[in-house]
């Protein structure tokens, strides 16, 4: 930690040209008591919060402006998707959400994810010169863990996109469960990162995204996914409460599903859900 840049809005906000991503003011309140700001369209930094998400949503629901960033150095309750825990120690990575308000047709709405993928791995490739993997749906990956994830909700009407990124972890505290399985930024470039260069670059290119997004122009977004893609041209293993699907991840359609075809040819749009990829041993990971 000695030496290493830790998360300043005051360094965000002042290299921000976008129009609507993180467009607030500063909190200089940090952390102000009851967690509640009078001023709406204020971007937050914790030092500590249960989930950045559950505070977006709970600005979202007392009318924020879109594009307000609530950014946390430690979240003690982070949330990813299925149900499970995301796991933020002080200072080891982003924990990142926007309120936004799309007005775009519900069924395109799960493209977000994909988009915020894209923007996730551009920011990362553009601020420390590496280039992640996107695993579908909302994965993050670094040869072959897990570098990130992105859990997008809508509780009411506001969107709120989360975003987790392991910038420094360390290894002898994960859980054995996790020990082979995770990757983070620092350990990548082999040196310290400096974790406002990436929230500067993800605030910009998330905004792209979503006005590629709004626009309809879903071929762009799929294209650029697809670029980063990990997942297309792998043999994956799909598996729901009542089903499991193997075969070939072929492409991404309009919607956002993962196209998967079987040894028999037939194809199935995944919609939701986790996959696996095969590794060369024949397991699935
Ligand atoms: C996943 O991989 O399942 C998604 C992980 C998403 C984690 C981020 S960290 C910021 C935001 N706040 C949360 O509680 N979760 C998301």
């Amino acid at each position: 930690m000695e030496g290493s840049e830790i998360l300043s809005l005051e360094v965000i906000e002042a290299s921000l040209s976008t129009k609507i991503i993180g467009r607030g003011q500063r909190l200089d309140n940090l952390a102000s008591e009851n967690g509640d700001s009078s001023d709406l369209s204020k971007n937050e930094l914790w030092d500590e919060i249960d989930s950045t998400n559950t505070r977006a949503a709970a600005l979202a629901a007392q009318g924020c402006p879109e594009g307000v960033m609530v950014i946390a150095r430690q979240q003690t309750a982070g949330r990813g998707r299925l149900g499970r825990a995301w796991i933020s120690p002080p200072d080891a990575g982003i924990s990142f959400s926007v309120v936004l308000r799309p007005k775009i047709e519900l069924s395109r709405l799960p493209l977000i994810t994909l988009a915020t993928g894209v923007a996730v791995a551009q920011a990362i490739e553009a601020s420390i010169g590496v280039r992640p993997g996107l695993k579908w749906v909302n994965d993050l990956t670094l040869s072959g863990r897990k570098l990130g994830g992105i859990l997008a909700e809508m509780p009411g009407h506001a969107l709120i996109i989360g975003i987790g990124i392991n910038v420094r972890l360390k290894a002898d505290e994960l859980p054995d469960e996790l020990k082979d399985k995770v990757e983070w930024l620092e350990r990548a470039v082999g040196g310290p990162v400096d974790p406002n260069l990436v929230v500067m670059e993800l605030a910009h290119k998330l905004e792209a995204q979503y006005e590629l997004l709004k626009a309809g122009k879903t071929e762009e977004i799929l294209a650029l996914w697809r670029a980063y893609s990990v997942t297309l041209g792998q043999m994956i293993e799909a598996r729901s409460a009542n089903q499991v699907i193997t075969g070939k991840a072929i492409d991404i359609a309009d919607s956002g599903a993962l196209i998967v075809e079987a040894e028999d040819g037939t194809r199935t749009e995944l919609v939701a859900g986790e996959i696996s990829l095969r590794l060369q041993d024949g397991s699935y990971c």
